[in-house]
Parts: C-alpha cells; structure tokens; sequence
C-alpha cells in the first residue's frame, strides 16, 4: 500500500508564491517516513492536503489499496479527491502537533468511542475497540478521567488511541516530540514501532528532530526549501 503525491501545486493565496509547487513524493506503508524540511516549507500543509482539508490546485494525491486486490485486479489506487471529507478522515489518521486542540470529550474512554460511533459502529464493537486502545496505549486506568487532566504525553497517546481504532490506513504525525522529555519521546519512539509491526497502516512522522527520526524512522522525505 502507498500512498502517492504526484506534482502538486499549492497555494494559500492566488497572488503568493504557491507553497508547493509541482510537489512528488511516494510514502510506502510498512515503513515510518520521515517528512523533513525547514520551517515553512509546507509539511503541514501537505499534511492537509492529504487529509483533504485543503485541496490541491494541480496534481493528485493517490492512495494505492492493499496488495491482494491488486494481484487479482491489477493495480488499484483511490484518487483522494474522490472521497468525501469525512470518508478520507476514516483512511488518514492525524495527530496534530498539541494534541490538546483535537481532544474535545469529557472522558477519555468517551474521547475514543466518539469517533468509532460516528463511523457507525455498533455498542459492542465500540466497547471492544475502546477497551482495546486504552489498554495498547496504557490509559486504561484514566479511562473516567476528564482529558484536560493528563499529562502532554498522555495527551498524545489518547489521540493516537482515538484515532488508530478507527483503523486507518495511514497515521500522519505533526511533530511529535516538540513537547516531550527524552522519556517520552523513547515511549513514543517505541509505541511507533510497534504500531508499524502490529497495526495495518503507514506511517508518517513530521519532524525536525534529527535524533528521534534517526533512531525511529526508516526514511525519509524532505521538502525543499522555498526560495522566499
Ligand atoms: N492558513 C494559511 N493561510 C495562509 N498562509 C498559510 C496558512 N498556513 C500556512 N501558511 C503559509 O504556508 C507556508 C507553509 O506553511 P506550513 O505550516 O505548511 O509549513 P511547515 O513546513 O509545516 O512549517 P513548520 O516546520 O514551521 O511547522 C508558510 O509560508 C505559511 O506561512
Ligand atoms: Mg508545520
């Protein structure tokens, strides 16, 4: 499964410079990429623009399917702009840079179960899959807990619980480890790899950290730097 950026231009506003412009990159699942470049070079944006939040002016975003519909059917990719909002939410997964902002319920177990209920899940399935994550990610014990009270890291791994239950097929990350101690960000260097080994997506990490992308990811994406 890929998921392929081919020659995308875009541009926040029609009279600026467009962010990206003719922008490729492939990203293969089964491996952590890492997306690098300077500030303001567009990672977020293109972060967005895989989400479907922002559309690109020019270009495609595909997402390639898995590999036994392909051996039966020949290739067979899904072009993003076909999908609703909401559709593409269920495939790409994204934890923004303070998770914080994305958390929204009153308990943590609630947080989970929201969006498994918004895919249409029924009561059982809902419960297993919460019960689930917040044992992967070892929250179980805040279950009740009213989110504003975790810590930063616990902060993060809620989101990720919330959003790999719903089982997508990409997870992007928006630098991750810009608010964590050396701890937990080898917490979380060690939930990435596991993720990648166990959970069926592909992983993209968002990062100027050097030192984290060495250890965790297994290549690497850079975006150029705009001559502005
Ligand atoms: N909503 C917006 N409206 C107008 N311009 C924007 C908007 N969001 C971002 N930009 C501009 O687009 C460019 C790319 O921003 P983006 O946030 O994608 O960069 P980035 O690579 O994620 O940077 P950083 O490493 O600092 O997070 C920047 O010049 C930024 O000012
Ligand atoms: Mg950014």
């Amino acid at each position: 499964m890929s998921l392929t950026v081919s020659n995308v231009t875009f541009s926040y506003n029609k009279k600026a410079k467009p962010v990206l412009k003719d922008f490729s990159a492939e990203f293969y699942s089964g491996r952590i990429t890492a997306l690098t470049g300077e500030n303001g070079c567009g990672k977020t944006t293109l972060a967005k623009l895989i989400m479907g939040i922002l559309k690109p002016y020019e270009g495609r975003i595909m997402l390639g399917e898995d590999g036994q519909e392909r051996k039966e059917d020949g290739p067979r990719e899904t072009d993003l702009s076909d999908l609703s909002l909401a559709e593409t939410g269920r495939k790409i997964g994204y934890v923004m840079q303070n998770p914080a902002r994305q958390i929204f319920s009153t308990s943590v177990s609630e947080e989970i179960r929201y969006g498994l209920k918004n895919m249409g899940l029924n009561e059982d399935e809902t419960n297993y899959r919460a019960a689930e994550f917040l044992r992967y990610f070892d929250i179980e014990k805040y279950a009740d807990t009213f989110p504003f009270f975790l810590s930063q890291g616990e902060k993060q791994r809620l989101v990720l619980a919330s959003v790999l239950a719903m089982e997508p097929a990409w997870l992007i990350l928006d630098e991750p480890t810009a608010s964590l101690d050396i701890k937990r960000k080898t917490l979380l260097g060690n939930y990435l790899t596991k993720i990648r080994k166990e959970k069926n997506c592909g992983i993209i990490v968002i990062t100027h950290d050097r030192d984290f992308a060495k250890k965790y990811t297994d290549s690497e994406v850079r975006m150029g730097d705009r001559d502005v």
